[in-house]
């Protein structure tokens, strides 16, 4: 049997290639891959071959938002979770230093991120990975509803950390995959309001299928308690923090602008909270109900998707595609 994987040799050279079946090793399953979302990240090694000081020296397997099933396990695991449809989160920390201890491993210095030089990601057919990591999916969901626990993780941690609740007036600027499941995860945790904006037409359009007052960036009106910024546009975060309340949250998830103004008086005298975001901790679990029970619809946001053999179109297809949202590779098929 054969491991055909996606790697990545360059920039804009995709190569399917043969690699080993890797072993479970203890305290790992080994996961027959059958659904891989493609990340803005794995475009951008795909594009530039680096995200900033993450540069790739050798090839990588690119992708890291996968769910299959276990077929083996490595010794101290139970036997029993052969079979299992797992949702692999990405990021496996050292679960020692002072940031894990503290509850923090997303901070852990330590962790071993898949896709993330020189760690292949799992756009494989095969993957050997921590089995404390490889959550068990709840009965009835399929491997591709799964594997987006991923991004729905980074879509909860970004509305605990502006503290989203009932009531709450929520303001989402972007409205991509991440975006638009942080909309969905502030409806589902009470918010009263949620308005979402986007340059893009037919992502403006989804989400107002789904509910949401979806609106062009110059046609936000109103106030809001809770700005979460999902565009990576820097001048977002002044006209977002300026629309929030007294007491208001504005959340940072968005990458790309190194450095964004802020209004200082405002800030001063509403006693704003700015914060950051870096993926996620303990939510894969609350990810994977949220997807069972569909109050997060993540079939909605899947437009395209691919075998392993065409997953260069799986890379390209975000930049002239403007009707696409998620994309994801079935590297079985
Ligand atoms: N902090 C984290 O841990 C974390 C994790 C995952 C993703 N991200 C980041 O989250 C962002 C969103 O991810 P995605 O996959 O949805 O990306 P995406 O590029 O698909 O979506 C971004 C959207 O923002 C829109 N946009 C551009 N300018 C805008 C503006 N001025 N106002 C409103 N919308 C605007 C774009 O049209 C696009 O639809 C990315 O920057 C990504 O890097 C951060
Ligand atoms: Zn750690």
């Amino acid at each position: 049997m054969a491991n055909r994987s996606a790697v990545l040799h360059a920039v804009n050279d995709l190569r399917i290639e043969e690699r080993p079946i890797p072993a479970a090793g203890t305290g790992q399953v080994l996961v027959r891959v059958a659904a891989v979302g493609v990340c803005g990240s794995d475009v951008h090694y795909f594009e530039h071959g680096r995200i900033g000081s993450h540069l790739m020296r050798s090839p990588m397997i690119l992708g890291h938002e996968s769910a299959g099933h276990v077929v083996d396990v490595g010794e101290g695991v139970d036997p029993a979770r052969i079979g299992q449809l797992v949702a692999l989160e990405p990021g496996v920390p050292d679960r020692t230093c002072s940031e894990c201890l503290a509850g923090r491993y997303n901070l852990c210095p330590n962790v071993v991120f898949l896709a993330t030089p020189p760690v292949d990601g799992s756009m494989s057919q095969f993957v050997a990975f921590d089995a404390s990591f490889a959550h068990v999916a709840p009965e009835g969901i399929t491997a591709e509803q799964a594997a987006m626990a991923e991004p729905v993780s980074v879509a909860v941690w970004a509305n605990r950390r502006g503290q989203v609740g009932p009531g709450d007036r929520v303001l989402v600027t972007g409205a991509g995959p991440i975006g638009n499941f942080v909309a969905q995860v502030a409806r589902s945790f009470g918010a009263s309001s949620v308005t979402i904006s986007d340059l893009n037409p037919y992502r403006l359009a989804v989400a107002r299928s789904m509910g949401f007052d979806a609106r062009l960036p110059g046609e936000i009106e109103g106030e809001f308690d809770v700005a979460i910024e999902c565009s990576g546009a820097a001048p977002v975060v002044l006209s977002s923090m300026r629309s929030l309340a007294r007491a208001g949250r504005m959340v940072l998830v968005g990458m790309g602008a190194d450095t964004a103004p802020i209004d200082v008086p405002v800030l001063q005298a509403r006693e704003l909270t700015v914060l950051g975001v870096f993926r996620y901790a303990n939510c894969y679990p609350i990810a994977l109900g949220l997807i069972s029970s569909r109050k997060v619809d993540v079939l909605g946001v899947i437009t395209h998707r691919f075998g392993l053999a065409e997953s260069v179109r799986a890379m390209t297809l975000a930049h002239d595609e403007p009707e696409s949202l998620k994309v994801v590779v079935e590297p079985q098929s």
